[in-house]
């Protein structure tokens, strides 16, 4: 049986996963770095690659340690070297590259972006046919038209800021610690999202494109005022209604404008409650199936990267030991179509 050993360095987090040709998630090992950003509000890219140098080998030797498997049971190592921050996916790179040249492995390149798309296929193999992928989190937001593997069209993108940035934004105007997403997703449980109508943005401007800048403001104005928690609560319900409302609209536009009856949604923000609860209703009525990718998938992790670099072999791809960081890699072979949105 063939194990890959795929590494994740993006941004903050550093990931290392052993993933077998089944697909099967052997080990999953995510050690993040909330508390080294939190004081900063946000990801400090010199103290991300501090970070990553200081535990990558730890993340790794626990991920085959939980996978019961030697670095000697694997036939391939995958690093994702096309997408995040430069000094930390140097990290990634580094080590991969060392770990294939000294037990003589090949080694696979994969896009970040891409490993996310994956992700859904692996949860829902009826993916692998033409589908619409909403990949949102905090370093990247697209609309991304798959064709089939390695077939990729960025149809939508943000103009400013991703929705994930959004909600970690709101989130430190509630007083909640970086990265804000899931506690706002929390509080917003306990809210009203009537309370508030905030803007939402390029809903109705007939492109697939985002903006999620502009919500910042009013938001902000009104948190500013806020007395209670409850009304933090009415906050947090009101701006994630407006951001949901504007993900599924552009999401089922992209479906029908490609006649595509499939969407799958991936990223961190993927693991938004509202998100989850409401796009397969919405969906439905318009005879669009959803795949949610599970949790554990959506956030970043190196098991859609080990996944990706499965189905590569299995397609014939070639071991690049000479492999270099290249961030803001275009995604797939539609180079002319991509563009990384400015939060990336
Ligand atoms: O995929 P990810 O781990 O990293 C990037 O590739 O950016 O996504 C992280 C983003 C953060 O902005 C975080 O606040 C957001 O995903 N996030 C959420 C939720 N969980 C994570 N946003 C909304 N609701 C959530 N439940
Ligand atoms: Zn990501």
């Amino acid at each position: 049986m063939g194990l890959v050993l795929g590494i994740e360095t993006a941004c903050d987090d550093t990931a290392a996963a052993v993933v077998d040709d089944e697909l099967r998630v052997r080990s999953s090992v995510v050690w993040g770095q909330k508390q080294t950003h939190q004081a900063f509000n946000g990801v400090v890219p010199e103290l991300a690659a501090r970070r990553h140098a200081e535990v990558i080998m730890h993340v790794v030797k626990q991920a085959l340690d939980e996978a019961n498997v030697r670095i000697g049971d694997l036939s391939a190592i995958a690093v994702n070297n096309q997408h995040g921050l430069v000094r930390s996916v140097v990290v990634g790179v580094s080590t991969a590259r060392g770990l294939a040249v000294s037990q003589g492995l090949p080694l696979i390149p994969v896009h970040h972006v891409e490993a996310h798309v994956f992700s859904a296929i692996m949860s829902n193999p009826d993916l692998f046919k033409e589908h619409i992928c909403l990949a949102v989190a905090g370093g990247h937001n697209a609309l991304i038209h798959v064709r089939g593997m390695g077939d990729y069209e960025v149809i939508g993108r943000t103009l400013d800021d991703s929705a994930g940035e959004a909600f970690d934004k709101v989130g430190s105007y509630l007083g909640l610690p970086f990265p804000a997403g899931a506690q706002v997703d929390a509080l917003a449980r306990g809210g009203n999202p009537k309370a508030y109508d905030f803007p939402r943005p390029k809903l109705k401007d007939g492109t697939l494109n985002f903006s999620f800048s502009g919500l910042k403001t009013p938001v902000r104005m009104v948190a500013e005022k806020l007395q209670s928690q409850e009304g933090a609560a009415d906050v947090a319900a009101s701006f994630e209604r407006a951001v949901v409302d504007v993900l599924i609209a552009k999401t089922l536009v992209a479906a029908e404008q490609r006649g595509v009856s499939q969407v799958s949604v991936v990223g961190g923000v993927a693991c938004n409650t509202l998100l989850r609860q409401e796009l397969p209703i919405v969906a439905a009525k318009s005879g669009v199936k959803v795949t949610l990718t599970p949790p554990r998938l959506c956030t970043d992790n190196a098991a859609m990267v080990a996944g990706l670099a499965q189905q590569k072999l299995r397609e014939g791809a070639q071991s690049k030991l000479d492999l270099d960081a290249t961030p803001n890699a275009p995604l797939g072979r539609r180079a002319a179509n991509y563009r990384p949105n400015q939060a990336s």
